[in-house]
């Protein structure tokens, strides 16, 4: 296989940058394609923890080149950071190792004061947002008045773009949602002072990637959330605003779907959420809140408690269609030792019906039941197998079902956080 796209199935969070990290050994080029700073992917590489939101996953290999895709919605001052943390852990990365898109869109510190406030004058309706001004920069993106990563190389442009999008955000945050307004000479000199030191890294990355495609280098795509936090096919509105499914990695990087090989969709072994919205599985109990606990289910970007479930496969099953799933990663396996009956949501049921695919309507979701089979658990500590005939019988009734179920092959097998701690089934690239 020579290009490989990651997403995330479920609400995000199913263990997407550990993965990245392991498939970029056998990759040329990893290259993000949605989302922004919404993001928080863990990884562990010799028992060190880093958490990226927009750098991709695979930074840590140094003669590999990641790109930011013009998919992706850009907090210049988190990627400066980010830059700036892996430099203090020894990690120069120099525009040999990092390409940020020209077309990606910038945040602006207004899009994350309308985020907030917007948040703050629903609430109890709220979405709970990451509060980063995801929503507010593509809003602008699709209104034609969003500042691109090209508009840093020219700083009058710069100037005159903030100047005229403040005048307008000024009077929403001031006069519909009570807000304070924000003064904008300091926001240029920032973002002009961050520009300069971003310019070098700034590139038409789908020219690179097909450059790196057609000299036969292997492509990772690396998505964020998950494909039912979607714009389109998400529980909206309680969704992301970008495209996480598999085919937002050709939108979002500027390459053809023909180019893409093989599509791997990240399965946490339980589902979570975190943020408001409908969740069929969730377990609001003794149960739940061990593999909160087990799982330690802390948001990677908020640091919120991250609401635990049963595995829906109505959830995945719609994943493998909606991004043409090739094959499973399954992650956290390791965190339902211990669960004396473990259950899987194999369908529901809606007004004595059985339906196959999450209804769009909210109400009608509301209605639906899940369906469960219940599978024995297992006790063993399996964090140490590294082949699958090291685990246990039950794990495997649990890995069957999902494969039978889903009709869809597991190709990787999670038992905990490390890069090592990985029963590779398929060889990937
Ligand atoms: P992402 O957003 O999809 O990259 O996932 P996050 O990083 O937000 O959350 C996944 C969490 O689970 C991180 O803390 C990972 O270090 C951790 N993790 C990933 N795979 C495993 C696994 O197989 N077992 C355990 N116990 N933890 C894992
Ligand atoms: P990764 O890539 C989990 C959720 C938020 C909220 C909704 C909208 O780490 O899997 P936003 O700030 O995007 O407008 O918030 O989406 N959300 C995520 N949940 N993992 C993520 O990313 C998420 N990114 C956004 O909690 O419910
Ligand atoms: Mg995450």
């Amino acid at each position: 296989m020579s290009n490989i796209v990651v997403v995330g199935t479920q609400w995000g969070d199913e263990g997407k940058g550990k993965v990245v990290d392991l498939l970029t050994a056998g990759a040329d080029m990893v290259a993000r394609f949605q989302g922004g700073n919404n993001a928080g992917h863990t990884l562990v590489v010799g028992g060190k923890k880093f958490i990226f939101h927009l750098i991709p996953s695979g930074i840590l290999y140094k003669d590999k080149k990641c790109f930011i895709g013009n998919g992706v919605v850009v907090d210049p001052e988190v990627l400066l950071q980010e830059i700036q943390d892996l430099k203090a852990v020894g990690e120069e990365i120099t525009p040999e190792r990092l390409a940020l898109s020209d077309k990606a869109h910038i945040i602006m510190p207004y899009h994350k004061a309308i985020d907030l406030a917007r948040e703050a004058a629903k609430g109890k309706h709220m979405i709970g947002t990451t509060g980063r001004g995801i929503g507010p920069c593509y809003e602008d993106k699709a209104s034609r008045v969003g500042i691109r990563a090209v508009d840093l190389t020219e700083p009058e442009t710069l100037k005159e773009k903030i100047a005229t999008n403040l005048e307008e955000k000024n009077f929403f945050l001031t006069k519909f949602l009570d807000s304070d307004p924000l003064e904008l000479k300091p926001i240029v000199d920032d973002y002009l002072g961050m520009a300069e030191r971003l310019v070098p890294f700034i590139t038409d990355v789908s020219v690179e990637l097909d450059q790196g495609i057609k000299a036969n280098k292997k492509v990772l795509f690396e998505g964020a959330q998950g494909v039912h936090l979607d714009i389109d096919h998400g529980t909206y509105p309680f969704v992301t605003s970008s495209n996480p499914v598999a085919g937002g990695a050709c939108a979002g990087t500027g390459i053809g779907p023909s180019q893409l090989h093989h599509v791997v969709g990240i399965v946490k072994a339980y589902t979570t959420r975190v943020g408001a919205g409908p969740f069929i599985t969730e377990l609001e109990d003794a149960t739940g809140d061990y593999i909160q606990k087990q799982g330690q289910e802390f948001g990677a970007t908020t640091g919120r408690r991250r609401r635990c479930g049963w595995l829906d496969l109505v959830v995945i099953q719609d994943s493998v269609r909606l991004s043409g799933l090739d094959s499973l990663a399954i992650t956290k396996l390791d965190v339902l030792t211990g669960v004396e009956k473990l259950k899987i949501c194999v369908g529901y049921e809606l007004d004595g019906e059985r339906i196959i695919a999450r209804p769009a309507s909210l109400k009608k979701l509301a209605g639906c039941t899940p369906v469960y089979m219940e599978i024995p658990g297992w006790q063993e500590d399996i964090s140490e197998a590294r082949q699958l005939d090291q685990l246990p019988p039950q794990t495997h009734a649990y890995l069957e079902t999902i494969e039978e179920i889903t009709g869809v092959p597991i190709s990787i097998i999670s038992v905990g956080p490390g890069r090592e701690e990985t029963i590779m089934v398929q060889d990937l690239f």
